[in-house]
């Protein structure tokens, strides 16, 4: 069957086509209802476990001496390979340590670690108990870290006691403790990974070390929860400032996931898969923990950057090492490898003759950087378009199904599950080749986020009351002749920097906290190497004696300590006015179009054009456009 058959099949029939997928998943008890009567969430009344589906039915059932998981860290100089059976140990014991502090099922578990098989245990360890994980990106500050823990409300926090960077030890365990004392929810313990190269003090009474904890406890069994029982909550960045908790319900999440490591990234079980990202993104967890495991796959965790870790060879050699088959990364990265070794002389001596294919997703793929990689790495490079929200591909080709033809600049087609249209402000169907909102059809399929974390009202607002009847992603696009879509663009404030999804709002709230600072405006500029970068513009409150450079460099400071170094807000001015319309609106967009070189059309609404040049004149002191 190709794909335009199983596209079809599933069109036909979705419930009873997504019945026939969750047949490759372990039931205790096979669900009897497909879609919940809502049309919200999916296999409601099925038994299962995640962790026994990606773990000990492979451990059990002929993998386990398999590798799991392969730890590849350049940052540290160390590797280690955990096979299923040591998987399935390691995540029984630190279950059992959880649960013999009161953990049960349904209490959220927040985690905060770098890129360590910890991470991935410490996330299958609660699932295996029904427990709900939230991981925080470790490059987000204190402050981040307080208001999900507020919004989560964890029981306990699972946290490394440092990441690593190039260069620096980033101490993640004082951030941490500022972290609960800024929140007004406190967590009743703290398990902490001490790592050698920055261990860190406890908290006595709080605190217990991750082996310590698990001293002498029994192991945990895998307890079989609701389909519909949340496996996870992942925060994820919207307009406003406080993030979204998208709740990933446990047995679509499985299906759904288990089916997209053939169809769409081409691998049989048994085989080497390798994500380049970081478990707090949502790719991490679908594509460095959940899939490949379901899939019985062996799992590459890296814990490194694609230059500078030592040097632009380090994918070349991990793909060459391990027999990585499928390879899934941001654009940003294969920008990174290009700009410091165009040649790509640094992939001399190491075969990469195992990899079919490398996949891009989590910002748009330039043509160029397509062009270069798959001239370098002599493999079809596919681009693909999805979000924390769906947690797996919405659009692709579906290379495992059939190869479909590449155009290049467009992540290909609509996956089974997901009816894509364009749709006009009015919510009416653009014309092929046209450009609109972006939206689907309801119901999600399987996997999707059923809401927001204790918000539904906020998941209405934001994903379902825009176009009655579909879910409006956030994006812009068209569709062309042939069902290809082509993403141009967000419709909302949400910018994209290095692959990492940030919100402009949330920056502007805090540069608006700082006390010489009237007003303020945040947009995302175009950047060669990271697709966007922030860029700040402020007004100053009257009578501020301090310089405006000085101001500017306090306000970068400031956004780092209260977002973290993620947001990689850099550019920053003091500038007289903001561009207005006469009802007060500040023209962000012509901004933008000003900082990226474009033709700029000034809008007819706006209360002093004269403004747009000093905002000009300010952008180009930047060195923008580029
Ligand atoms: N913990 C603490 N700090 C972190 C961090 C973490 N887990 N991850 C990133 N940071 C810091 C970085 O050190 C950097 O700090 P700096 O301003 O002091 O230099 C800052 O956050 C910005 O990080 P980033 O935007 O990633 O820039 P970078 O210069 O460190 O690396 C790339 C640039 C292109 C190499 C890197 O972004 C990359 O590999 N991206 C593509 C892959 C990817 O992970 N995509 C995610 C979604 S698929
Ligand atoms: P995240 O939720 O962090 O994965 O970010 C999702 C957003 O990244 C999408 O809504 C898009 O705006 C953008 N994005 C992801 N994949 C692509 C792609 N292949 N092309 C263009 N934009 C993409």
């Amino acid at each position: 069957m190709g794909y335009s058959d199983v596209y079809a099949a599933w069109a036909a029939d979705p419930e009873g086509w997504w019945m026939d997928q969750a047949r490759a998943i372990h039931w205790d008890r096979f669900p009897e209802i497909a879609l919940s009567h809502d049309g919200t969430t999916w296999f409601p009344d099925g038994l299962t476990n995640t962790c026994h589906n990606a773990v000990d039915r492979h451990a059990d059932g002929g993998r386990a001496t398999q590798a799991a998981l392969i730890h590849d860290s350049p940052v540290t100089g160390t590797k280690e390979t955990i096979t299923y059976a040591e998987l399935k140990d390691r995540c029984a014991r630190l279950a059992g340590a959880l649960r013999a502090r009161g953990v049960e099922k349904g209490d959220r578990v927040v985690i905060y670690m770098p890129m360590v098989p910890e991470a991935i245990v410490a996330m299958l360890a609660c699932t295996r108990i029904g427990a709900i994980h939230s991981v925080v990106f470790g490059g987000f500050a204190a402050s981040e870290l307080a208001s999900r823990i507020d919004d989560a409300t964890p029981k306990a926090v699972i946290a490394g006691s440092c990441g690593i960077e190039p260069g620096r030890i980033v101490a993640y365990k004082p951030l941490l403790d500022e972290a609960i004392e800024q929140a007004t929810h406190k967590p009743e313990f703290c398990i902490v990974f001490q790592r050698e190269q920055g261990p860190a003090d406890l908290v006595e009474g709080r605190d217990v070390e991750w082996h310590a904890a698990q001293e002498g406890v029994a192991p945990a069994d895998c307890l079989p929860v609701e389909g519909d029982h949340p496996c996870y909550i992942l925060y994820t960045s919207g307009t406003t400032g406080q993030p979204k908790g998208v709740v990933r319900p446990t047995g679509g999440h499985l299906v759904a996931l288990n089916w997209t490591m053939k169809a769409v990234y081409n691998v049989d079980p048994g085989e080497v898969f390798w994500a380049a990202s970081d478990v707090g993104w949502v790719v991490g967890h679908s594509y460095i923990c959940y899939a490949p495991l379901i899939h019985g796959n062996t799992s590459v965790v890296f814990e490194g950057k694609p230059v500078g870790t030592p040097d632009p060879s380090t994918f070349w050699r991990v793909i060459a090492e391990h027999g990585v088959k499928s390879f899934f990364t941001a654009p940003t990265a294969f920008r990174a490898i290009r700009k410091e070794d165009p040649q790509a002389t640094f992939l001399e001596g190491h075969d990469i003759s195992c990899l079919r294919a490398l996949y891009l997703a989590g910002e748009r793929a330039d043509p160029d950087t397509i062009t270069w990689a798959e001239g370098v790495m002599g493999v079809p490079v596919y681009d693909h378009w999805w979000q924390t929200e769906s947690g797996w591909p919405m659009v692709a080709n579906p290379t495992g199904i059939e190869a479909l033809p590449v155009k290049i600049g467009s992540p290909t087609v609509a996956m089974p599950g997901y009816e894509v249209h364009v749709l006009d402000e009015a919510g009416a169907e653009m014309a092929r080749g046209e450009l609109g909102s972006i939206a689907v059809k309801l119901p999600l399929p399987p996997g999707t986020l059923p809401t927001l974390w204790q918000a539904d009202d906020r998941y209405r607002a934001a994903y379902l009351e825009r176009f009655d009847g579909y879910y409006n992603t956030g994006d812009a696009g068209m569709m062309d002749e042939d069902g290809y879509l082509w993403i141009m663009s967000r419709t909302d404030d949400v910018i994209n920097v290095a692959g990492h999804r940030l919100s402009t709002g949330l920056m502007e709230e805090v540069l608006a906290t700082h006390p010489d600072v009237a007003e303020c405006a945040v947009i995302g500029v175009k950047d060669p190497l990271k697709g966007q970068l922030p860029m700040g513009f402020v007004t100053l409150q009257k009578g501020t004696g301090t310089s405006h450079e000085d101001i500017a460099a306090a306000c970068v400071r400031l956004v780092r300590d209260k977002i973290g170094p993620v947001a990689a807000f850099k550019h920053c001015v003091v500038v007289e006015r903001l561009p207005k319309t006469r009802s007060g609106k500040i023209l962000r967009k012509t901004m933008a179009q000003i900082a990226d070189g474009e033709a700029v059309k000034t809008p007819a609404t706006i209360d002093d054009p004269a403004i747009l040049e000093e905002i000009g004149g300010r952008i180009g002191t930047l060195g923008y456009p580029k």
